[in-house]
């Protein structure tokens, strides 16, 4: 079986892409605790301008949503990336790996940077090379299936490269891995805005569907969601008719079938809405009740990611040090 490693970064409450992009996709892969790791990736968070408390706060419910989509830590490892000092001495190996100018061509990069330049708070240098700690997070347990929505593809590429380019020059040292996508809604679309993807914090909220979200704020949502001009049938035209698309993928994943297919059996926007809303509505009743039991016991949550900590150390540990001696570094 092949490893699995994927990560989620606790900048904003988690939201239904997530879900469907990733973290569904965990729950169907966990197998054992060796095979399948799971991370709250919280340096990651530290890239833009953040509260630190409040990144405290969300890395907790980060890992409580993790339990409640129904992650079995007898399954899988997880735990989280600050915990494991594997994650940061790797990156810098790669870092020695990376060039300037492939790192400037990450799309998220120059999004991201574009927006803090506009705010005024400056570029994190961090927020450039961390595709390269997103790297050293696979490459540190030769993970060789990663998880992810469509957004994190090119990161997974430039993780592959890294991979590829290590190995030649300094000797067969890491599994080289693949990213792997679900077969719908790798790309979950704002609800007010459907040319640009769901994001944990995207400006106003309203066509964000947070997986704590209640069924009346799903439903509002949902129903508020912009859709294409002229309502003269529903088709599945991603190009043509983003609005409309996004809701049929988001149906497609909610509940089984093909978005085309599905478009068939709706006249209108209305009823199609409504469908959308019951359905995620439903999709999110159950990991909502194991949250709202998980919140009570924080000590629990804590054990968990205290012994996946301890694990994901004893698999890194290995390959980062077999790095260490192979890129000339001198045994301690
Ligand atoms: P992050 O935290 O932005 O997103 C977590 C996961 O959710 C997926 N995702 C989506 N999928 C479909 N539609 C959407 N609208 C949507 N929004 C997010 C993302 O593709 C991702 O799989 N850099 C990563 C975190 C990371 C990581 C890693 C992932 C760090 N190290 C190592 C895998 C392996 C990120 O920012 O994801």
């Amino acid at each position: 079986t092949p490893r699995i490693f994927s990560g989620i970064k606790p900048t904003g409450h988690l939201t239904l892409g997530n879900y469907l992009g990733a973290l569904r996709q965990w729950v169907a892969a966990d197998r054992t605790p060796e095979s399948a790791l799971f991370c709250v990736v919280d340096l990651h968070a530290l890239t833009v301008e953040h509260e630190p408390a409040r990144v405290r706060r969300l890395s907790r419910q980060a890992a409580t949503l993790f339990l409640a989509a129904g992650l079995d830590p007898q399954r899988c490892t997880l735990f989280v990336q600050s915990h494991v000092d594997e994650h940061t001495r790797l990156a810098y190996l790669l870092e020695c790996t990376a060039t300037d100018g492939e790192l400037r061509r990450m799309i998220q990069y120059k999004e991201k940077a574009a927006k803090a330049q506009v705010s005024g708070e400056g570029v994190r240098l961090s927020l450039l090379t961390y595709p390269v700690l997103m790297a050293a997070d696979i490459l540190a347990y030769g993970a060789q299936e990663v998880p992810v929505g469509e957004d994190q593809r090119q990161h997974v590429e430039l993780t592959r490269d890294l991979a590829v380019r290590f190995n030649q020059r300094y000797g067969h040292t890491f599994a080289v891995p693949k990213a792997t996508l679900p077969a719908v809604a790798a790309r979950v679309m704002d609800l007010q805005d459907p040319t640009s993807k769901m994001g944990k914090s995207h400006e106003s909220g309203a066509g964000i569907v947070y997986l704590l979200d209640e069924p009346g704020v799903v439903r509002k949502k949902v129903m508020r969601a912009v859709t294409d001009s002229g309502d003269d049938g529903v088709v599945y035209d991603r190009e043509a008719r983003p609005g409309v698309a996004n809701l049929l993928d988001i149906l497609a994943a909610c509940a089984g079938g093909d978005p085309a297919v599905l478009a068939e059996g709706y006249s209108g926007y209305g009823a199609l809405k409504r469908d959308v809303a019951d359905a995620v509505v439903e999709l999110l009743r159950p990991l909502q009740e194991r949250h709202a039991e998980l919140a009570g016991d924080p000590a629990e949550v804590e054990k968990v990611l205290r012994e996946g900590a301890e694990r994901a150390r004893q698999l890194a540990r290995p390959v980062v040090d077999r790095a260490y001696r192979a890129i000339g570094l001198l045994e301690p």
